[in-house]
């Protein structure tokens, strides 16, 4: 990192600077200590442990007798024991008691203060040595100090009187500005790696913000799309159901008068597009909701049978049912759920090309906060009959399925398909208080869930 490049010119510069000190001494040793040392302290990672290696070292390859640390801590004004090594303090790396010395009180009190290496020759004679258990002869103290501002102080005192000159002060200092740069250097780490984690954080906020609206974006954009071609088809079938009545009521008259064969044939052919076009707009007013709906009490599985009756003949393929006993009776339109069935059939047969089984279920549901979850349901808390319609056919890709209720989105080629069976089925259920669920699985064959709000046993009376 080019922070680490930057505060590491600064130990060098303090190395340098020994270098040319100590060459002039001639002490080849202390150099070569103050070497390994200015290696050594690049690769520690926390204050604790550059602390703990400076103490180590400044006794055990610097010869000092003793060596104490503190850090100061700017809020309370007072210098805290942070590494000790020597005679007082024989638990190795465990302080049992650190020191607090106030800012200004006693020798390290005062380095801590006034910023300023202080050694002592003789401590018997100096007011303000605070003697403790093993009193001392000399002392020296050098300050940490960053831009001017005092991090905590090295300390180190000696039986005898006059143990330190200026070489064990040149050595200190150096030791002392090698640390301040090291716990500068920390400290900027640790402040760019929470300005990371904080960027992170922010980062994977930001995003889920972002996903979380484009996400309601995109449910509005559909509600409003589907409410503008709703009202547009809901309009145009209205009117053109009008023509179609017209026109309907038309050929009925005409076809009342005596005609030749041929115009005969041609009427019929007229009559049928007519009844084809009133499907048509049956599934368009469907759609847009707008179908007059005569909710009736129906047994499902009766009116499944039923419809299966009557259409087997069109469909070519193999039905299986499977119906749950004594599913409860649900208030639907009878003919429009039978549109609805035949339009998810006849998707079956075609996805199936005319092969394979087509599977018709029928089962209770209580639609409770659990349904609702682990089964994708939109439906209020209730009593619900559901019938599945399951196919062995290609299957849906997940592009696909999304889009297989949007009114005119269809697969077929042009001429097979209106793209309207599924929106009308849609727009039928809502209408009757349903919901309607496609499955469809990588290795093909789909499924259609509909459910059906059932009757109430109370209310039953008040339908039938
Ligand atoms: N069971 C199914 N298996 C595979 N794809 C299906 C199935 N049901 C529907 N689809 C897909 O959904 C599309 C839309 O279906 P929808 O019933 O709305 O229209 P359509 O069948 O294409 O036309 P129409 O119903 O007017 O004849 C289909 O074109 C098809 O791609
Ligand atoms: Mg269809």
């Amino acid at each position: 990192m080019p922070l680490i490049t930057g505060r590491a010119t600064v130990v060098q510069k303090a190395i340098l600077n020994a270098i040319s000190e100590m060459s002039g001494t001639g002490s080849v040793g202390t150099l070569r200590t103050l070497n390994s040392f200015a290696i050594d302290i690049m690769s520690i990672r926390n204050a604790e442990d550059l602390f703990w290696y400076v103490a180590r070292n400044v006794v055990g390859r610097l010869n000092f007798v003793d060596c104490v640390i503190y850090e100061a801590d700017p809020a309370t004004e007072e210098l805290v024991q942070v590494a000790a090594l020597g005679d007082k303090n024989p638990y190795g790396r465990t302080i049992l008691n650190p020191l607090r010395i106030p800012f200004g009180e006693g020798i390290t009190g005062r380095t801590a203060r006034t910023g300023e290496a202080i050694v002592i020759e003789d401590l018997l004679s100096n007011q303000n040595y605070i003697p403790d258990t093993q009193p001392a002869r000399s002392e020296i103290c050098v300050p940490l100090i960053s831009d001017g501002r005092v991090l905590g102080v090295i300390d180190s005192e000696h039986p005898e009187a006059g143990a330190f000159g200026p070489a064990e002060l040149e050595v200190l200092s150096t030791i002392a500005a090698m640390t301040s740069a090291k716990l500068d250097l920390l400290a900027e780490t640790e402040r760019s790696e929470q300005r990371y984690r904080d960027l992170v954080q922010s980062h994977a906020q930001l995003s889920a913000e972002t996903e979380t609206r484009k996400a309601l974006e995109a449910q509005l954009f559909e509600a409003r799309k589907l409410e503008a071609i709703g009202r547009l088809t809901g309009g145009f079938a209205h009117g053109f159901n009008n023509l179609l009545t017209v026109i309907a009521g038309n050929l009925d008259l005409v076809g009342e008068h005596r005609v030749p064969p041929e115009v005969g044939v041609f009427l019929g052919d007229a009559r049928a597009a007519a009844d084809r076009g009133a499907n048509l707009i049956r599934d368009m007013m469907a759609f847009s909701q707008q179908m007059r709906l005569v909710p009736q009490p129906t047994d499902l599985n009766a009116l499944i049978a039923a419809t299966w009756d009557r259409n087997q003949r069109a469909f070519g393929c193999e039905v299986e049912m499977a119906f749950e006993a004594g599913t409860w009776t649900v208030a639907v339109d009878p003919s429009a759920t039978e549109i609805a069935l035949v339009n998810l059939m006849m998707n079956a047969r075609d996805a199936m090309e005319d092969r394979g089984t087509i599977r018709i279920e029928t089962g209770n549901l209580v639609c409770d906060d659990v349904a609702r979850r682990t089964r994708g349901l939109d439906l209020a808390p209730g009593r619900y009959v559901r019938l599945s319609v399951t196919d062995e056919g290609m299957g849906i890709p997940p592009k696909t399925l999304q889009r297989i209720f949007d009114p005119f989105f269809t697969t077929k080629v042009v001429g097979q398909g209106t793209g309207l069976g599924l929106s009308m089925v849609q727009g039928f259920v809502k209408q009757s208080g349903g919901s309607i669920i496609a499955r469809s699985g990588p290795k093909g064959g789909a499924t259609f869930d509909v459910y059906f709000p059932a009757i109430d046993p109370d209310v039953n009376e008040s339908l039938t």
